[in-house]
């Protein structure tokens, strides 16, 4: 060997010395402290109908992800209890009941398993064109008391969880369509947006009512063509309720870590890189040598110039604890997916006395490589 191959030999053990990084599996670091509490809520009466199998495949998904999951079915129609009776207790100033509500049914314990839980499902079949009633009445039990009527509009959910949305019916695709069904979803889910997240939609179309159509007068439909979409097209639905299961039990594994470490990439193959430093340095040390592309990103605190520097090393989903408002419209912008636990209005420095100095010098910035420079040059 001679003294320049030594010399490489060294600078490459103390660049590797120098990078925070490691490179691991989920099964070698995860050490979860408290188990990931995955919940699905059936709106139907039927407990083996279509939207019970998709909730029940959905958790079975969460469960396949690791052993630290735990499952909670919840069919509404066994429980006695009513919509909101606008008591307004959950309004009240200096009360106990801020934020929570106060009726006190068979839905109680349900309201306060959904309190601590991790990920919520929700399952509707379609009743004249919208969710069944029973459903309705939970949403507005469990949404109103953590919407508040402040001026600042913030709302009390204890945690911004991860939510899926079911709906199953009768209608085809294009029936859906037609009657106005995707406007609604929209709306009913901008509502669950606002207390806990953006929840991921699976619809299952063309369902199979009956489990003998010689018995009923139904001649407006084709039974031929409904057995046929129910063994062909109804297990594919199933299935995807099954991967939104696993996928979402995955991520809260995995962003439970950042209890240990600051930002996590965690790639398709199972694979973590996992970062200890604070702030931005991370993400600059992992751009030296490689890019976000094929990594679910897992960061600690997200403001505006970690989005930047994300969205300029080409990330598509983000998981982060605290989000910080000003980051949202560019991730909306490039197409991030992102889910975050908290929302704040900004990103504090380390003192806590004023704004992060990297936020104030990206303010104006909407570019991601014009903001990615500043950054660089202000980090150097
Ligand atoms: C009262 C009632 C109203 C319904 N209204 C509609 C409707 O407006 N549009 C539709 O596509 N299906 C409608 N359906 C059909 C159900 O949404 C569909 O069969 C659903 O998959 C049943 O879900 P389940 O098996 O979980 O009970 C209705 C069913 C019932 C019982």
């Amino acid at each position: 060997m001679n003294i320049r191959q030594i010399f490489l030999i060294i600078v490459l053990l103390l660049a590797m010395a120098c990078n925070d990084n490691k490179t691991t599996s989920i099964k070698e670091e995860t050490a979860i402290e408290k188990k990931i509490q995955i919940v699905a809520i059936n709106g139907s009466p039927r407990k083996d109908g279509n939207t019970a199998t998709l909730c029940k495949r959905f958790l079975e998904g969460a469960a396949s992800a690791s052993k630290d999951v735990e499952i909670t079915l919840f069919n509404l129609y066994d429980l006695d209890f009513k919509g909101c009776t606008s008591c307004f207790a959950c309004k009240l100033a200096d009360s106990d009941c801020y934020g929570r509500c106060a009726m006190e049914d068979d839905l109680t314990p349900v309201l306060e398993k959904i309190a601590t839980a991790d990920g919520v499902a929700i399952g509707s079949p379609i009743y004249f064109g919208e969710i069944t009633g029973e459903l309705r009445s939970f949403l507005e039990r469990l949404l109103f008391p953590y919407v508040t009527y402040e001026a600042s509009r913030r709302t009390l959910a204890p945690k911004r969880f991860p939510t899926v949305c079911f709906y199953t019916m009768n209608v085809t695709e294009e029936g859906a369509k037609k009657n106005g069904y995707f406007e609604y979803f929209d709306k009913l889910e901008k509502l669950i947006e606002r207390v806990f997240s953006k929840p991921e939609r699976i619809c299952a179309y063309n369902t199979y009512q009956f489990t003998d159509y010689q018995k009923y007068k139904a001649d407006a439909f084709d039974e031929k063509d409904k057995r046929k979409h129910k063994e062909t097209q109804f297990p594919i639905d199933c299935q995807k309720a099954f991967d939104a299961g696993k996928k979402m039990a995955k991520s809260l594994i995995i962003k439970s870590m950042l209890n240990k470490h600051s930002l996590i990439l965690a790639s398709m193959d199972g694979k973590i890189i996992t970062y200890d430093d604070n702030g931005i340095k991370p993400l600059f040390n992992h751009l030296k040598n490689s890019n976000f592309q094929k990594f679910d990103v897992y960061d600690k605190i997200t403001g505006k110039a970690s989005a930047l520097i994300l969205i300029y090393g080409g990330a598509k989903q983000l998981y982060t604890n605290v989000l910080s408002k000003e980051a949202i419209p560019v991730l909306e912008k490039y197409g991030v997916n992102y889910h975050a636990d908290t929302i704040v209005d900004y990103i504090q420095n380390i003192k806590k006395d004023d704004k992060c100095p990297m936020e104030k010098a990206v303010a104006n910035i909407d570019e991601p490589q014009k903001g990615f420079e500043i950054l660089q040059q202000k980090f150097n």
